[in-house]
């Protein structure tokens, strides 16, 4: 039987969800608080009124997909923020979210307890390099892939914010799946893989991503990259109808043959008000 698990992000210093409700959220960011839309906060809220430095009012994808109503103190090139040992840049994105996705701070620490120094370690779909310098503080060789230069070049600054310029990080420009394949051809292995891929996204050659439709090579090629002294593979999905136990099974199958174990759940964000658990994303990940 499998247990599904939920794996709580709590507050810490420069980051909390202060309140939820009535399809809206509230959270601090650092110095600044900004209120986004939250269609799974269907419960009332902790308090009717909530000030803020600034609010993503959603629109329909057709109306560009809704825009940020901000105070003039906001700075619109971002601001510091911290993460145990990691500074890094947070900023309002046209795409609703602030540059880094503080759910995932408790999968970081958990590959943080695993990871050993120098092991080779994959960030597939690594946005701005958060998870990438979280590992490679822990003394991990990091290969950090995405498509979007943009995403890259952010992940290479936070790397100079976060004195870290010269750790062995290789900041690759590609198509995900493709980065992938070709490592498979050329026989590498590492110690470790982690994935937060998008339900749908492009490469920088225009290629095409659909999670349900290429995770399962995706995953293939993963495996076979990893090998019987690798520690992890850690799978986390945002956004999609799809479910804990379906990614935990199509794990479970490609990592069949290494043994260790597979461990599936929710991921959730704990609301600092009541203590009250806001759903973010699902994950299934393996280790030995
Ligand atoms: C929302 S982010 C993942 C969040 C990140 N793991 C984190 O926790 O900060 C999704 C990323 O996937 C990238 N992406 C989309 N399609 C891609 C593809 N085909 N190959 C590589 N990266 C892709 C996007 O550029 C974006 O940076």
């Amino acid at each position: 039987m499998t247990a599904l698990q939920t794996i709580v992000a709590e507050p810490w210093d420069d980051y909390g969800l202060v309140d939820s409700g009535n399809g809206r959220k509230l959270e601090r960011y650092g110095p600044y608080s900004f209120i986004r839309p939250e269609p799974q906060a269907m419960w009332a809220p902790a308090e009717d009124f909530w000030t803020a430095n600034g609010e993503f009012i959603g629109a329909s994808d057709d109306d560009g997909g809704g825009r940020w109503h901000l105070d003039r103190d906001v700075p619109h090139k971002g601001w510091h923020m911290k993460w145990e040992d990691i500074r890094f840049t947070a900023l309002c994105t046209p795409f609703r979210h602030l540059g880094f996705f503080p759910d995932m701070a408790p999968q970081w620490n958990w590959m943080r307890e695993r990871v050993q120094p120098d092991d080779e370690i994959l960030n597939l779909f690594g946005y701005t390099g958060v998870g990438t310098l979280a590992l490679a503080a822990k003394g991990a060789r990091m290969v950090h892939v995405d498509a979007s230069k943009k995403s890259v070049e952010a992940g290479r600054a936070n790397a100079f914010l976060a004195d870290m310029a010269d750790r062995p990080i290789r900041w690759i420009i590609d198509d995900a799946a493709k980065f992938t394949a070709r490592e498979v051809r050329r026989e590498r292995r590492y110690d470790g893989i982690f994935l937060d891929p998008p339900k749908f996204g492009r490469g920088p050659n225009g290629e095409i991503w659909r999670l349900e439709e290429h995770l399962p090579a995706l995953i293939a090629d993963c495996r076979s990259l990893l090998d019987e002294k690798s520690r992890f593979l850690v799978l986390t999905v945002y956004a999609v109808r799809m479910s804990a136990l379906a990614i935990g099974e199509l794990l479970r199958q490609a990592m069949a043959d290494l043994g260790g174990t597979v461990e599936v759940g929710e991921m959730a964000v704990r609301e600092e008000a009541r203590g009250l658990l806001l759903p973010t994303a699902i994950f299934a990940r393996w280790t030995r």
